[in-house]
């Protein structure tokens, strides 16, 4: 099973929300129950959070068709018809019981059933529901819509291939599904959170470190490393040239030294709780839970970003459903004599000190205005791949207007020029609210044999398709800045 078409999501909280995000960016209908009268307020804020993350992560692009967002006043209503179905409701077995009971009685026949739980046991939640066999555990981290991985945990009545219907359909939404072998209370990722919680509350209790102490050696230390190795790689790295045999071999002896109170909890008592919360308080400076939450996805992206250049870990997963499309060169010229090739804001990291577009990010919009009309004509990702390219040989680009972060831009291209394996074109970059020209970018491209090394002319059928342009274009006028030189004005 690929995508699913719909989802029900049960309980809109927190974890239901970032679900819920995920999925309608991805292009997936969702369903929502959740019997808060105030947990649409609380699923807008979340949403906008997972907009903005989906901006920054993707400047400048389309993120691609979202699905649609409906509430159901039934967990019945919302669960009919979906191929997917996430509970997220309270951390109490009796009520997830209750729940999955009936999302058992109106699931349809073939619809794989995740619950969100942190830690409890899916036999336990699955023990009386009808369609037992398709309900599994599948734990998320918050924020759901930006971290990918999700434990996939199945119960005694989980059926072998409930699970692999699971892993793909988890996959399909940019996800990471990570399979657990057998059940066990808190799965894996809340155990080694719980081993290091427990131990964090050790050092505060006894005086040894505050909150803040603690979160800087992760945040400057050890979580650099996990978001991008995690423990074995980074221990095997630790082990130097010799690798992870020597690492266990230097380290191993001292896991017998008294260096953890992992199976003691510190008494849970009044003094404790106002010492971790009074230091938490200011540790936070004065910055309410939304303000930190932008600043977490920021980072977030920013880091997704990093290792997505690199190709790594939970950056080579990032998709965009709108690229997809792209790669797979399903996107047809439109019709039209003005062809609008880009639309988009300028991103937040986009300005330079004067807080406009700094000068390079508009030849960055030029060059996707330019690969979008070169997927229409048939040259996109999946033709490069036959061994063939479109290469730039020159580009002018006149600043006109300024414009600030966050502002919307939209590009019209004209293709002034076409032979078997040039193509000379014009972009025009608009302001959207007040129409104004900010830049202009013409470009010369030549059409390239990769493989030989050389240019070469274009296939037929993607020469008609620039000849269909330039025939829909030829009632433009040439523009002005059609071959100008740079240079001071002779008086
Ligand atoms: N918060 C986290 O960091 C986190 C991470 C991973 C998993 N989880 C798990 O996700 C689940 C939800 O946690 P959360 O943090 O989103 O809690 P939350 O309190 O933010 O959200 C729970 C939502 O469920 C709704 N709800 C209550 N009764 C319901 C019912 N009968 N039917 C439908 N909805 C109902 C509530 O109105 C609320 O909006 C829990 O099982 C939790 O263990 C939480």
């Amino acid at each position: 099973m690929g995508k699913p078409k719909k989802a029900a999501v049960i309980g809109g909280g927190v974890i239901g929300g970032g679900w819920a995000a995920r999925l309608v960016l991805a292009g997936v209908d969702v369903a929502i129950a959740d019997p808060d009268p105030d947990a649409k307020r609380k699923l807008d804020a979340i949403m906008a959070n997972a907009e903005r993350a989906m901006a920054r992560l993707w400047p400048g692009q389309t993120i691609g068709d979202p699905g649609q967002l409906t509430y159901e006043d039934s967990i019945g209503a919302a669960v009919s018809g979906a191929d997917l179905v996430q509970e997220s409701a309270p951390e109490r077995l009796d009520l997830k019981k209750r729940i999955h009971q009936e999302i058992g009685e109106a699931a349809s026949d073939d619809a794989i059933i995740g619950s969100s739980t942190s830690g409890l046991l899916p036999s336990d939640i699955q023990a009386e529901m009808p369609h037992a066999d398709r309900m599994m555990v599948a734990h998320p981290y918050n924020p759901v819509y930006l971290l990918p991985v999700v434990e996939i945990v199945g119960g005694q009545k989980t059926s072998a291939d409930a699970i692999a219907k699971a892993m793909t359909i988890y996959a399909s939404i940019g996800m990471k599904p990570v399979h657990l072998q057998k059940e066990i209370d808190a799965f894996v990722g809340d155990r080694l959170l719980e081993a290091m919680w427990r131990e964090s509350l050790w050092l505060i209790k006894d005086g040894i470190a505050t909150a803040e102490t603690i979160d800087d050696v992760v945040r400057y230390g050890l979580g650099l490393r996990y978001a991008q190795m995690g423990q074995f790689m980074t221990y095997r790295l630790g082990g130097g040239e010799a690798g992870m045999r020597h690492f266990l071999e230097q380290f191993g002896p001292s896991l017998q030294w008294p260096w953890t109170k992992l199976m003691d909890v510190p008494d849970w008592d009044d003094d404790l709780i106002d010492m971790i919360a009074s230091q938490s308080d200011a540790q936070a400076k004065g910055k309410s839970i939304h303000e930190l939450e932008e600043i977490r996805d920021n980072n977030l992206v920013d880091i997704l970003k990093a290792l997505k250049a690199n190709d790594w870990g939970a950056g080579a997963l990032i998709q965009n459903p709108a690229e997809d499309r792209v790669k797979s060169g399903d996107q047809r010229l439109p019709d039209g004599e003005v062809l609008e090739t880009w639309s988009g804001r300028v991103d937040q990291n986009w300005t330079d000190y004067n807080g406009h577009m700094t000068e390079f990010r508009y030849l960055e919009v030029f060059s996707m205005a330019t690969d979008r009309l070169l997927v229409w004509v048939g040259g996109g990702p999946a033709y490069v791949e036959t061994g063939s390219s479109w290469y730039t040989i020159e580009t002018h680009i006149k600043h006109i207007d300024e414009v600030a972060a966050g502002k919307p831009m939209r590009v019209e291209t004209q293709l002034i020029s076409h032979d078997a394996k040039r193509i000379h074109l014009f972009h025009k970059l608009y302001g959207v609210e007040k129409g104004n020209l900010l830049a202009t970018g013409e470009h010369m491209l030549m059409h390239v044999d990769m493989t030989a090394g050389r240019s070469s002319p274009m296939p037929d059928a993607m020469k008609a398709l620039c000849d269909t342009i330039a025939e829909r274009q030829a009632g433009l006028p040439r523009p002005d800045e059609i071959g100008a030189s740079i240079g001071l004005r002779q008086k």
